[in-house]
C-alpha cells in the first residue's frame, strides 16, 4: 500500500511539473510562449546572418515556423482585444504573410542568395511589429 502511495504521489509531482512547463488548459499563455519562441527564431535567423552560418538560418526559421499554426488558431483570440472585430482577421493575415516570407526564406538561402534572405528578414519583422503596433494595448 505505501508503494502504491509512493507510486502515485511521484506519478502527480511528474505530472505537475509538466503541466508547468506546458500549460494546456490556459492558451494566452501558450501563445505568450510562442512570442517568445518567435522571437528567440528571429535573433538565431539574424546571428546566423551576421555569423554567414545558413544552417543557423535555416534552424531559425524552421522555429518560427513551429510557432506559426497556433496564431493561426482559433486560440489567438484569447490575446487579441475582443474590441476589435479585424483583430483575428489581421492575426491570420500576418500568421500567412509569416509563413510565405519564412518559406521564401529557406528558397533563398538554398540558392545562396543571401539579399533575398535579408529582405526576407526584413519582411518577417514587419509583421512582428505591424501586429504588436496595432494590437497591443501599450
Ligand atoms: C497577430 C498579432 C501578432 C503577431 C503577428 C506577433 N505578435 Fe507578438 N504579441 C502579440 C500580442 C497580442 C502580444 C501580447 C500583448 C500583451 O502583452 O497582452 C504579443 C507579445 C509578444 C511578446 C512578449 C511575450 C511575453 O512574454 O510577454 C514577444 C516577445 C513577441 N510578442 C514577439 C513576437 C515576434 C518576434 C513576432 C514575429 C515573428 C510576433 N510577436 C508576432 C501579437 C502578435
Amino acid at each position: 500500500m505505501k508503494k502504491v502511495l509512493a507510486a502515485l504521489a511521484i506519478g502527480m509531482l511528474l505530472i505537475s511539473s509538466l503541466e508547468a512547463a506546458a500549460p494546456k488548459n490556459d492558451p494566452r499563455l501558450e501563445l505568450m510562449q510562442d512570442m517568445r519562441t518567435m522571437m528567440d527564431a528571429m535573433e538565431q535567423i539574424q546571428r546566423g546572418g551576421l555569423y554567414s552560418s545558413t544552417d543557423e538560418m535555416k534552424a531559425g526559421v524552421k522555429k518560427l515556423q513551429g510557432t506559426l499554426k497556433s496564431l493561426e488558431s482559433e486560440e489567438v483570440k484569447s490575446i487579441l482585444p475582443k474590441d476589435q472585430v479585424y483583430a483575428y482577421k489581421f492575426a491570420q493575415k500576418t500568421a500567412q504573410m509569416l509563413r510565405m516570407y519564412s518559406d521564401d526564406m529557406i528558397v533563398s538561402i538554398e540558392a545562396g542568395r543571401m539579399d533575398n534572405a535579408l529582405d526576407d528578414y526584413t519582411q518577417l519583422l514587419k509583421q512582428c511589429t505591424s501586429c504588436h503596433i496595432r494590437i497591443r494595448n501599450w
